[in-house]
């Protein structure tokens, strides 16, 4: 059985593990151990057997924005809705804060399309989303994907 729960201190390392798999083959982008433990409060992760299969998180940007960041699933649990549902939790955290829309850069656009985003112009996108991005290797030159979540 697949546990959903928020993270804890101890799940940092396999966090690590299960980004720099795909950060690694440029899929997404890296993490440093110290903003994992700085954002860790942010994280949902999916565990089976005592083994972290799947990690997401949701950044809180404004008043009205928020961002699902660092979402990752194992390359052989994936297409077993683990994402989905780990994007559902996050939504749902977003909901209950009152947040009226949640936005994500990626690669993944057709797989957030069935998650109900939508693509964005980033050039529309608010100046706050891009705060953290001079921390980005691929800084100033964002190859990735704009979309957001309306409620309504
Ligand atoms: C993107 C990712 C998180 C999806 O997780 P997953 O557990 O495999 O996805 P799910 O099984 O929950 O799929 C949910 C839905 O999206 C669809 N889907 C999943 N990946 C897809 C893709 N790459 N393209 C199109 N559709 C996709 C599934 O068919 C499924 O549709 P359904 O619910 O209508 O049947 C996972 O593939 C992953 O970790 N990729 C590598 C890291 C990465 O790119 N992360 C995104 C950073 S923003």
């Amino acid at each position: 059985m697949i546990l959903y729960r928020h993270a804890k201190l101890s799940d940092v390392e396999e966090i690590i593990k299960l980004i720099n798999q795909y950060a690694e083959k440029g899929l997404m982008l890296p993490r440093t151990r110290s903003a994992l433990y700085e954002g860790i409060r942010e994280f949902v992760v999916a565990v089976e057997d005592e083994q972290l299969i799947g990690a997401g998180s949701l950044h809180i940007i404004w008043e009205d924005l928020a961002e699902i960041r660092t979402l990752a699933v194992e390359q052989n649990h994936q297409g077993k809705g683990i994402g989905r549902k780990i994007v559902e939790i996050l939504l749902h955290e977003a909901m209950q804060l009152h947040c009226p829309k949640v936005f994500t850069l990626t690669y993944q656009v057709d797989f957030f399309i069935h998650m109900g985003f939508e693509l964005v112009d980033k050039e529309k996108m608010p100046q706050k989303v891009w705060k953290d991005c001079i921390h980005c290797v691929k800084f100033p030159n964002c190859d990735e994907n704009a979309m957001i979540y309306n409620f309504g």
